[in-house]
């Protein structure tokens, strides 16, 4: 893949992340970018393990990488980044991790609110925002307020969000419009369904990333996800960087997507 032959070629170079940016640009083909790029941000915590630090400060850092690969995506001029923040699953943690979550979403949204403005970006929820602690609700309704007019970037958050979750709650709402009499079972379709997803009207991710190594999709973007480009990388979220950001793009420029169809003679 030529993922690992980008790392075989850094290491074989020595070259550094500011060089390889520089060669990336040139690979890249801007007027093929992805659409939507979904990102799994994992691998805080062991970033903090490894070098003896509370968890706390791997999500922290985390932050840092949220930042920067924000930046890179709206001055490329991708449409949409969906970044998976808290899972239906992440409760499971204990309480004080849960809390430094939910601080530091709110902390990021105060923080980033005045830059993503001016560089145009939106930011949307999607999830069971409606069970999260009322502070982050608000801090959330107010930033997607205070940017819903703009018509760079959409960064949504995926917070409280499962895929199973999100499909089984677009079933329900579903069964209630055929049971009042509102849509005819034979009437429900894949667009249908996309359109009582929290995702309904944006396209489907192109290109879905997961960097700490892990090779899972760990319930996220479940339906929407059945053609995205799958990249992956050992590298620990809060060490993720732009170089790491072009690299997914460039091979996945170099694939071919035949979405079940044949390549094109
Ligand atoms: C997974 O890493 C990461 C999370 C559960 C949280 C992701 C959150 C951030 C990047 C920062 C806060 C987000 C916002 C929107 C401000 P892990 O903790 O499971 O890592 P591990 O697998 O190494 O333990």
């Amino acid at each position: 893949m030529l993922g690992n032959w980008l790392n075989f070629w850094r290491v074989r170079k020595n070259k550094s992340d500011s060089d390889m940016v520089r060669e990336l640009y040139k690979l890249l083909d801007t007027d093929r970018l992805p659409r939507h790029v979904a990102i799994i941000m994992d691998g805080n915590g062991r970033w903090a393990t490894r070098r003896g630090l509370p968890r706390a400060m791997g999500h922290r850092a985390g932050v840092e990488s949220l930042r920067e690969i924000v930046r890179t995506c709206s001055s490329l001029g991708i449409q949409y980044l969906t970044v998976y923040a808290f899972s239906t699953e992440n409760w499971k943690r204990p309480a004080e991790e849960v809390s430094i979550l939910m601080d530091l979403l709110v902390e990021y949204l105060k923080n980033e609110l005045h830059e993503l403005n001016q560089n145009n970006v939106r930011i949307k929820a999607i999830g069971r925002i409606e069970e999260l602690p009322q502070k982050a609700r608000e801090e959330l309704d107010s930033s997607a307020e205070r940017t819903q007019t703009n018509k760079g970037l959409t960064l949504n958050l995926a917070l409280n969000y499962g895929g199973r979750n999100e499909i089984t709650e677009a079933v329900r709402k579903i069964a209630l419009e055929v049971a009042s009499g509102a849509l005819k079972p034979e009437g429900i379709d894949e667009h249908v369904i996309d359109m009582h997803l929290y995702t309904s009207g944006i396209p489907d991710p192109d290109l879905l990333i997961r960097p700490s190594g892990e090779l899972r999709i760990s319930n996220f973007l479940l339906w929407q996800a059945a053609y995205a480009e799958f990249w992956y990388s050992p590298v620990l979220w809060p060490d993720f960087r732009k170089v790491h950001l072009l690299e997914a793009i460039v091979d996945y420029q170099r694939r071919q997507r035949r979405f079940g169809g044949l390549k094109p003679k």
